[in-house]
């Protein structure tokens, strides 16, 4: 009998190694390279029968035009999560929930499970990391323990493929969590990338064949140490990701990748002690707590997906008591952080000098776009000068290297919603037809970034000089 086959596989990118390093080269990670014994599936291989790859038969082709009649999709109720995923799940599909431990997945998915069963759809719960009573307890606790949802506590794929692929079977099964699934035809211990990988190729090889929707539950860390959704991407149909700070109430889902709907939605949920509830109106969440015009901060005019969401950015700039001043950023890029203030320094001569440079945006939310890059500007330089941003202002627009502000796409949409909440005035990129107003809204048109900067200047003495005496604020000097 042949030696099992050592290999050596990075858990958090997947990439396999004949021997250890303590650095993966692929993705760059240190210490995640971890020993696997792939026994006959090489570890970048798919398990069992797969591993042979086919008999040298010649495969059929097929036009484009064919007969495949798409079956209707399965509709939740939950409006954020079918918005998200396309207007409901597709039968026969797999698709990944990511997100960090404890920020709600499963209970998102227990939710999904019961709607699905409360609208006629047989539905499968199968926790590998909660017993069964604590499963009930959390379904009691939300009201759901009524439905008919078919719970079951497993983690051997073998026996959970059997079920699945059996006569009456459910045709839809949550799978809490992939990292908790194992197949006996491999060495590895469950969690690791070839267990994963391999388990989650069986179900989605189910799901193929039988038309079952496998919705897999994935945990990743800050670091994506643990073997994570990560090396799944590319296998399943839709991925998600569930992402919010502890803290706050908010869950925001994500959809990375979608092959049957938009890629760039998202849906707010609020965590309650009843579970997670649809946030209809987001901006109203996330500017709920807003206090009027304080210096530093602003409201940004964004867009997720379709839909626009109105955020408040909030910037300190303050003397440092480091050697070197430090720089953090929640909820947007810090590299773009970098970005705007330099251009603020080298194209407005706004002097940020040996200041701390805090930047939030407010309710937790992640903000990937360029748009916000104007608003950034507008709460740095307001915290920097101690001037407030009017209150009634909504403020968004791309910067140029050269400090040229740019044109954003969905400008009509997104000054539309700052209307419907009351605010009065947009700071917005110069457009070609001249359009002081839109949806009630006066519109200032703002070309360059040192037009920002001569709005937003100190009107009194007590107030602090931008530039250049903004330097003697610090502690050097
Ligand atoms: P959970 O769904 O177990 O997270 P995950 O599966 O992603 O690890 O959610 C755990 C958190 O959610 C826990 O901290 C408690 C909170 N929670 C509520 O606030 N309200 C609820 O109704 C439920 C069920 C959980
Ligand atoms: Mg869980």
């Amino acid at each position: 009998m042949s030696r099992p086959q050592r290999t050596f596989v990075c858990q958090s990118c997947g990439a396999v190694y004949a021997k250890w390093a303590g650095k993966c080269d692929a993705c760059g990670g240190w210490n995640t390279v971890v020993e696997e014994t792939a026994g006959t599936a090489a570890a970048g291989a798919p398990p069992g029968r797969l591993a042979g790859g086919g008999k040298g038969r010649r495969i059929e082709f097929a036009g484009l035009t064919g007969t495949s009649e798409q079956p209707p999709r399965l509709v939740t109720g939950l409006a954020e999560f079918d918005r998200v995923c396309g207007s409901g799940l597709v039968p026969g599909s797999a698709l990944l929930i990511g997100g960090d431990p404890g920020i709600g997945k499963s209970t998102l998915l227990l939710q999904v499970a019961a709607a699905l069963a409360r609208a006629g759809i047989g539905c499968a719960y199968i926790s590998g990391e909660e017993a069964l009573d604590q499963v009930r307890l959390r379904a009691q606790r939300l009201g759901l323990d009524k439905t008919d949802v078919q719970l079951a506590a497993a983690t051997a794929i073998r026996d959970i493929v059997a079920t699945l692929d059996a006569r009456g079977a459910p045709s839809v099964a949550v799978i809490d969590s992939i990292q908790t699934m194992w197949l006996d035809s491999i060495d590895s211990v469950p969690g690791t990338v070839t267990q994963v990988r391999a388990s989650a190729q069986a179900l989605i090889e189910l799901a193929k064949r039988r038309g079952v929707t496998v919705l897999l539950v994935g945990h990743v860390t800050k670091e994506g140490a643990i073997a994570g959704p990560r090396v799944l991407e590319h296998m399943v149909d839709t991925v998600l990701y569930f992402e919010g700070e502890r803290g706050h109430q908010f869950r925001i889902l994500r959809a990375v990748k979608n092959r049957f709907g938009p890629t760039d939605e998202i849906g707010v949920f609020e965590m309650s002690d009843r579970g997670l509830i649809d946030v209809a109106n987001p901006s109203a969440l996330f500017l709920a707590e807003r206090r009027g015009a304080v210096s530093g901060a602003c409201v940004f005019a964004g867009v997720e997906g379709t839909r626009p969401v109105l955020v408040e950015i909030q910037a300190l700039v303050a003397p440092s008591s480091f050697a070197t001043p430090r720089h953090a950023v929640v909820g947007w890029d810090s590299g773009r952080l970098a970005m705007v203030l330099a251009v603020l320094e080298a194209r407005c001569g706004v002097s940020i000098g040996p200041n701390d440079v805090y930047l939030n945006v407010a309710g937790g939310l992640r903000i990937a776009e360029p748009a916000a890059d104007l608003a950034v500007a507008a709460a740095l330089i307001s915290s920097l000068a101690d001037t407030p941003v009017p209150a009634d202002t909504v403020i968004f627009g791309e910067i140029g290297l050269g400090g040229e502000v740019r044109a954003v796409s969905q400008r009509d949409a997104r000054l539309k919603e700052a209307a419907k909440l009351g605010f009065q005035k947009a700071v917005a990129p110069v457009t070609d037809g001249a359009r002081p107003t839109a949806g009630g809204i006066s519109v200032d048109e703002v070309g360059h970034l040192s037009d920002l900067v001569a709005r937003l200047r100190p009107t009194n003495e007590r107030r602090r000089p931008l530039a250049p005496a903004g330097r003697r604020q610090g502690r050097y000097d």
